[in-house]
């Protein structure tokens, strides 16, 4: 093993023409990588990938989801909808990483999230952390389950914002009254979408223990009709983006179903009380997307 091992590192080095022959080198070098591999978890806390799932500030840090969201929200940004000064309700907000976007914007947000500890982070960041922010007067942080909205609750948004929540939801018909309640303009809405065009939701259970997935277990993959048809029972408008984010995650050919493995597809959905019209938008479902 450490024969191995030290050919390796030998290989290595030999592109940097040096050489490991002293036994003394090669064991500093192990020594090395062991002092590395304790400051690793003395940093972030954490030790396997496994940990990673477990930990809210390493989940919602980890760069594929910053990626993530960074391609989500400037696709939001480039659609060229009125977001400014507006009061939202944000669901399933994790950590907190979506919601600058609208307070940077003048927004009065509702922030809720269903899972404690995510919310635990979630004050600690940007209550405490943050809390000289200039708008952090016009946030409040909340406990909400969308799956199981409490029934008097009465308040209204203009905007209700709801970004990679409803496919890890048991009821997403349940959430989807529940926001189209409280909404009065817009309800944004993105989701991982099953491939098709039937109207059609495959249930599917989930990692209760990792702090970005559904809090009871059970997760959904809607399809594209499904969330549109349903959107328009409780809409006076539904549109769909002439674009996709910039991520792969977001197909823009939807003719013919594209095998990602372990990926999810996704979809934005702009519901409204009013009429918008925008080059950005559609009114029914595309068959092809481009890039923003
Ligand atoms: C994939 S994360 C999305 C976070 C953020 N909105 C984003 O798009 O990056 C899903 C979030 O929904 C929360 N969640 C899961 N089930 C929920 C429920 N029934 N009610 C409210 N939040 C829930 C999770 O705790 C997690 O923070």
């Amino acid at each position: 093993m450490k024969t191995a091992l030290k050919s390796s590192v030998n290989r290595l080095l030999n592109a940097f023409d040096v050489h490991v022959t002293k036994k003394t080198t090669f064991y500093n070098l192990l020594a090395k990588e062991a002092e590395n591999d304790n400051l690793r978890r003395a940093l972030t806390g954490v030790g396997n990938d496994r940990d990673v799932q477990f930990s809210p500030l390493e989940n919602f840090n980890h760069l594929a989801t910053l990626g993530l969201t960074k391609r989500r929200q400037e696709h939001l940004a480039s659609l060229g909808l009125d977001l400014v000064n507006r009061t939202v309700l944000e669901v399933g907000a994790g950590i907190g990483d979506h919601t600058g976007f609208f307070l940077d914007r003048g927004c009065k947000v509702l922030s809720t999230e269903g899972r404690p500890e995510n919310l635990t982070v979630f004050r600690e960041r940007w209550l405490r952390q943050f809390g000289w922010y200039k708008n952090i007067h016009n946030l409040e942080i909340a406990q909400l389950d969308v799956d199981h909205p409490p029934a008097n609750f009465a308040r209204t948004f203009e905007v209700v914002y709801c970004y990679g929540v409803l496919y890890h939801l048991e009821h997403p018909l349940t959430a989807i009254d529940f926001m189209a309640r409280c909404c009065t303009s817009l309800l944004l809405l993105e989701t991982s979408v099953s491939f098709g065009w039937e109207e059609k939701v495959i249930h599917a259970e989930e990692d209760r223990a990792n702090v970005s997935q559904s809090i009871h277990g059970q997760g959904c993959h809607p399809s594209r009709p499904w969330i549109f048809s349903r959107l328009k029972e409780r809409f006076e408008y539904v549109y769909m983006p002439v674009t996709q984010p910039w991520h792969e995650q977001f197909p823009t050919d939807w003719t013919s179903k594209v095998e990602t493995p372990g990926q999810a597809q996704r979809a934005v959905f702009v519901a409204s009380r009013q009429k918008l019209s925008s080059p950005m938008l559609v009114d029914h479902l595309p068959d092809t997307q481009r890039r923003m």
